[in-house]
């Protein structure tokens, strides 16, 4: 099959289902049907999409279809692909099947690659927020890499479908998926819920909520711009980075007296840290124990504050 001839039904008419539907669309391929669960957001998205059909049934899926790109929540993808193999009306030996979840292989469509359907995983590595309207985080869909794994044909389907969708395939092997969806989620999980931290230490010193980023944005682009041109090793500065013990003793305290419930994440994130220096060689292995030493000591403070509770 070649992308030329590419004819893709989207099952599951949600953030990602719409918005890659709709990069599709735009690089010229052919989107002939969104099915979803409720005939209202498969019409919503087929619009958004440019897509010819809507139906919330599988049986209404075209014969053309010569791709389905499964976009359900992780937990649906397996009964979808079971219903979709049952579908008698599709010419599985000439349609590719893939599915959009990080934690799933392609395992999971073996219902259809058994009806000889080429199958493969295709995870979008780009956060979708569910509170965006799909038009907004349209540009952010271009240019990403997909998570795939899946049999020969598939992988080379999948560079084919990444192409046109001006992203790169990264080969994830299947026994590490689940390490490689954690990776993910801290990329951009904890990067959120480390700027919240920031949020709620501001709030301290009454920077408003609304206002964080337009105080912290330029020291947070600047050191993401510093890593991308780098390493994080080489990017990282800092008193940790300096071996300045004082100044980790210090921040620690304040943190007790004023935010004590951040104190276990911040006590983590600083452990790390002194590993990342000492690779870097930036402080002495006695250093670094010393630093690691005083975190402890404030673990077990924090540990008996959990247990007084
Ligand atoms: N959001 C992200 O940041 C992100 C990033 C990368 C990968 N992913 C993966 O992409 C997939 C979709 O995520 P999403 O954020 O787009 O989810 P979403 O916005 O919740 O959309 C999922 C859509 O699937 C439909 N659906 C649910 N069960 C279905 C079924 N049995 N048959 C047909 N349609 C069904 C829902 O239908 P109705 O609206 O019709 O009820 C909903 O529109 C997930 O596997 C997720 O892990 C998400």
């Amino acid at each position: 099959m070649t992308v030329r001839s590419l004819n893709v039904t989207i099952i599951g008419a949600g953030k990602v289902g719409s918005v890659l539907g709709r990069v599709l669309s735009e690089e010229g391929v052919r989107v002939v049907s969104v099915i979803s669960r409720s005939r209202s957001s498969a019409r919503r998205a087929a619009r958004f999409i440019g897509a010819e059909h809507a139906s919330d049934r599988l049986s209404s899926i075209p014969d053309s279809t010569t791709l389905v790109y499964i976009t359900t929540p992780h937990a649906a993808v397996a009964p979808v692909a079971q219903a979709l193999a049952a579908e008698d009306h599709l010419r599985f030996p000439h349609m590719a099947v893939c599915h959009a979840s990080g934690m799933l292989t392609a395992d999971v469509l073996r219902p259809v690659s058994a009806r000889g359907a080429t199958a493969f995983s295709f995870h979008p590595l780009q956060t979708f927020p569910r509170d965006f309207p799909p038009r907004k985080i349209l540009p952010s869909a271009r240019g990403i890499y997909y998570g795939v794994d899946g049999s020969a044909g598939g992988i080379r389907t999948a560079r084919a479908l990444a192409k046109r969708l001006r992203g790169h395939v990264l080969l994830v092997p299947p026994e590490l998926r689940v390490l490689y969806h954690a990776a993910c989620v801290v990329a951009s999980n904890h990067l959120t819920t480390m700027l919240a931290v920031v949020e709620q230490l501001g709030a301290r010193f009454r920077i408003q909520p609304g206002r964080t980023m337009e105080v912290f944005g330029p020291i947070v682009e600047a050191t993401l711009g510093n890593i991308r041109r780098t390493t994080p090793a080489e990017a990282l500065s800092g008193p940790v980075a300096r071996g300045g013990i004082e100044t980790l003793r210090d921040h620690l305290e304040a943190i007790r007296q004023v935010a004590p419930e951040l104190l276990p994440y911040f006590i983590q994130v600083s452990s790390e840290t002194v590993r990342l220096a000492l690779r870097k060689r930036s402080i002495s292995q006695q250093r670094a124990e010393e630093m690691q030493t005083l975190l402890s000591g404030y673990v077990d403070q924090s540990s008996e504050r959990e247990v007084q509770r």
